[in-house]
């Protein structure tokens, strides 16, 4: 089937789509993102990766960022265009296409946006029957991860570093010996007492719109979360472990390099989180869901 994508003011075939190569996004990484997860048609918590992309244009300090509304608009066609069910939508801002120099090229040039769309999304049912193994990298990223940038090298090297090993994904560690996140994901555990516990937001983190989901979903299942630091040592020593995200859901780890969590099954509180976060997605209607903030 063709796949349409959105560049710039036009739908057209994902083949025949293209940027200019003096787009900075291109040359400086000059850009910020989102993925929102479609699911029965449903664009997944919008107001949220709405919010987080209004957020980031405004950090990176775009002169003339695109308007919410607008954005909407192209989503929703691209989405009926590409007949998409379940599947990722990707949408990516850049500052715009000018010739190469370090400064903001000026208020005159128009951000560019790309959207795409891609059919399938979430964990394999191994994943989910078995938990996932994590590889240990050092964070190595800068300093404001908080913002969802598209310079994501760091990313890339160590899930590519964590893949190597046949792990799902590689549990990042700051220089001070305390956990961020994955390279993709959010990482939670749980406590000797039954608490969850996840890291604050803040500079080192990307505020995950599904971290955020899914402490909604805790609070109403009347689990405790604490938003605190902990290190990997506490991480290796927890009663489970389980990461957030987008295209992961809520995924159990069961391996951390050689170290295995627990008893080597997916634990119990993020089975029960992985179930109510599925049953939250299958609560969606397709004609409400593009209608938020
Ligand atoms: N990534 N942390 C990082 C570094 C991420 O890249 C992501 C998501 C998350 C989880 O955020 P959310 O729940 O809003 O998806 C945390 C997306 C899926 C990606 O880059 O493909």
């Amino acid at each position: 089937m063709t796949r349409f994508a959105y560049v710039n003011g036009r739908y057209e075939t994902q083949s025949a789509a293209s940027v200019s190569i003096e787009d900075r996004g291109y040359q400086f990484a000059d850009g910020v993102y989102e993925v929102v997860a479609l699911w029965n048609g449903c664009p997944i918590d919008l107001l949220g990766h709405m919010d987080r992309l209004e957020r980031s244009m405004a950090e990176v300090q775009f002169p003339n960022p695109p308007s919410r509304m607008a954005l909407k608009v192209i989503a929703r066609e691209l989405v009926r265009l590409n007949r998409i069910r379940t599947g990722i939508l990707y949408i990516q801002i850049n500052r715009g296409a000018a010739p190469r120099n370090h400064p903001f090229p000026g208020d005159h040039i128009n951000c560019s946006v790309v959207m795409t769309v891609r059919h399938g999304l979430g964990p394999s049912d191994t994943e989910i029957e078995n938990g996932v193994a994590l590889k240990v990298e050092e964070d190595q990223r800068w300093r404001r991860r908080d913002i969802k940038t598209i310079g994501l090298l760091p990313n890339v090297l160590t899930k590519q570093a964590a893949k190597s090993v046949g792990a799902f994904e590689a549990l990042l560690v700051n220089p001070d010996g305390t956990v961020t996140e994955a390279s993709a994901a959010n990482v939670w555990l749980v406590d000797a007492g039954g608490d969850l516990v996840t890291r604050p937001l803040g500079l080192d983190i990307l505020g995950g719109i599904t971290r955020a989901r899914v402490m909604a979903l805790a609070a109403d299942a009347g689990r405790k979360v604490r938003e605190a630091t902990f290190t990997l040592d506490q991480v290796l020593a927890a009663r489970e472990v389980f990461l957030t995200g987008t295209t992961t859901f809520v995924l159990p780890v069961t391996k951390i390099d050689h170290t295995v969590i627990a008893n080597g099954h997916p634990g119990e509180i993020a089975c029960d989180l992985r179930d109510r976060y599925q049953a939250f997605l299958n609560a969606h209607e397709p004609d409400t869901s593009w209608h938020v903030g």
